[in-house]
């Protein structure tokens, strides 16, 4: 079902700090802060050969990654995201399977369609799941 790694989102208190890592220490192509307020968070994108790098600072007080970080203070691996062709049908079939899916498809970050599946069923992580 699932196809390519769309990207792996990192969750930072510092954003400026995190970007400038994997620009200047880890050499990696690195974009500029982008605030998206529907989404209650600033994202820097990390350009990788084969995948991206995704990181996410909280944007507002409701932000989604704000308990994250409560937990996490230090920052951490938020979610990974993996392409399919068929979201609804993804959806699906992931019900059917016993997946604990997490509310109804919406535009995501990249003005596709995502969901998100609940860390219990999948090893303890988030996963996010992008139209492709
Ligand atoms: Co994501």
């Amino acid at each position: 079902m699932i196809g390519r790694l769309n990207h792996v989102a990192i969750a930072t208190s510092d954003l400026a700090r995190s970007a400038a890592i994997y620009r200047d220490v880890l050499g990696a192509k690195v974009s500029e802060p982008l605030a998206l307020p529907d989404h209650g968070v600033t994202t820097v994108f990390v350009e990788l050969p084969n995948t991206k790098i995704e990181l996410l600072e909280p944007l507002g007080e409701t932000s989604p990654i704000a308990g994250f970080l409560r937990k996490n203070p230090n920052g951490g691996m938020h979610h990974v995201c993996y392409e399919v062709d068929d979201i609804l049908a993804a959806r699906d079939t992931l019900k059917v399977k016993g997946a604990t899916v997490l509310g109804e498809p919406r535009i995501g970050a990249h003005g596709k369609l995502v969901i998100f599946l609940h860390p219990k069923d999948f090893a303890g992580t988030l996963v996010e799941l992008e139209q492709a």
